[in-house]
């Protein structure tokens, strides 16, 4: 427990990691588009983790995990071992080879290839597991006794929140005139991190959760006033939000997020192509998730004070390969 926090991190916590990170990690750029404005009735704020380094958000946590390890009396661990569907993969396998650490990820059968490709190039071991959140986690719990190395959860652990919580120093500092963020969801640390910056910073800023309405966890755990993890592995083409919130996420997100936005697998493909075809921005499935969440009815419902949204633009991750075009290029060409 954090002593100045009623949570495992506080704002001092996620300013440690933006101090750190601020070298190591890219400082991306918040787009906007008239068009979507248009549409939407808001001005909308895009803010652009698809230029991240290793595609998403992951290796602000990452880097940072791997820094609180390494300052811990013992010195650099042995090795750092992760379950993912891929992006946190990605950056933890990165964040290590940085550190000169060896890296193992514990993958999903059914994750992108492409997610796979990057983690094996980044240098880690890729073991893959049923996709479930049981097997991923015994599957990670064995390598850890293998490697003699530490784990470093995608979402629950405190480093990895705070770093994630440094998008919203970005945010702040891009749009001051920002009136609520719309934040992806999976096992919310991401949401945590941030809530927990903007809510010391800017309580007026409103920090919404957006969510699949097949991985409605999070919208589940909020209604029943209780954690409510998925029951069965859901079924979304948001492939890096299927995980649940957890013990570490749950309390944050309890306090302090304001609402939980969810949206059917219909709405996240078609806010996915219109960010492609208009914004001419490639993003995974999981960021179009928090578009399609500005376009859904019940935001729309919302006080039109709530004029300034900012959209974490969190991953850029695409499977090509799942592409048909790409897949069969020659059919294409002469159809
Ligand atoms: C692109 C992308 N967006 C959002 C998330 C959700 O992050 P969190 O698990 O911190 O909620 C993930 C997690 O893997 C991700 O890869």
């Amino acid at each position: 427990m954090n002593m100045d926090s009623p949570f495992c991190i506080s704002l001092k916590d996620v300013e440690e990691a933006h101090t750190y990170l601020q070298d190591k990690v890219h400082l991306t750029p918040v787009l906007t588009s008239s068009s979507l404005n248009r549409t939407t009735g808001r001005n909308l704020f895009f803010k652009c983790e698809i230029f991240q380094k290793t595609g998403s958000f992951k290796i602000r946590g990452a880097l940072n995990a791997v820094r609180s390890l390494s300052a811990g009396g013992e010195g650099k661990p042995k090795a750092v071992v992760t379950h993912s569907s891929g992006n946190h993969g990605q950056a933890l396998a990165l964040a290590a080879k940085m550190s000169g650490i060896p890296a193992c990820v514990v993958v999903p059968s059914t994750a992108p290839s492409c997610k796979k490709a990057a983690i094996l190039g980044y240098g880690a071991q890729v073991v893959e597991c049923e996709p479930n959140d049981e097997s991923r986690t015994y599957t990670a719990a064995n390598k850890v006794q293998e490697t003699g190395g530490v784990l470093v959860h995608s979402s629950q652990d405190p480093a990895v929140m705070a770093g994630q919580g440094s998008i919203a120093l970005e945010i702040l500092q891009q749009v001051p005139a920002v009136n609520a963020l719309v934040v992806p969801v999976g096992g919310g640390g991401m949401l945590a991190g941030i809530a927990v910056a903007v809510k010391a910073l800017r309580p007026d800023v409103k920090v919404f959760a957006a969510e699949p309405k097949n991985a409605d966890d999070c919208f589940q755990s909020k209604l029943n006033d209780r954690l409510t993890p998925n029951l069965a592995p859901p079924e979304t083409i948001a492939d890096a939000i299927k995980t649940s919130i957890g013990a570490s996420t749950w309390p944050v997100i309890r306090s302090l997020v304001d609402d939980v936005f969810t949206v059917s697998e219909e709405e996240i493909k078609r806010a996915t192509q219109l960010v492609w075809e208009r914004m001419k921005l490639v993003i995974e499935p999981t960021a179009g998730v928090g578009v399609a969440v500005v376009f859904s009815q019940r935001f729309q419902a919302l006080s039109k004070e709530i004029q300034n949204i900012c959209v974490v633009l969190c991953g850029g991750n695409v499977d090509m390969g799942a592409l048909d075009w790409l897949q069969n290029p020659k059919d294409t060409a002469t159809s």
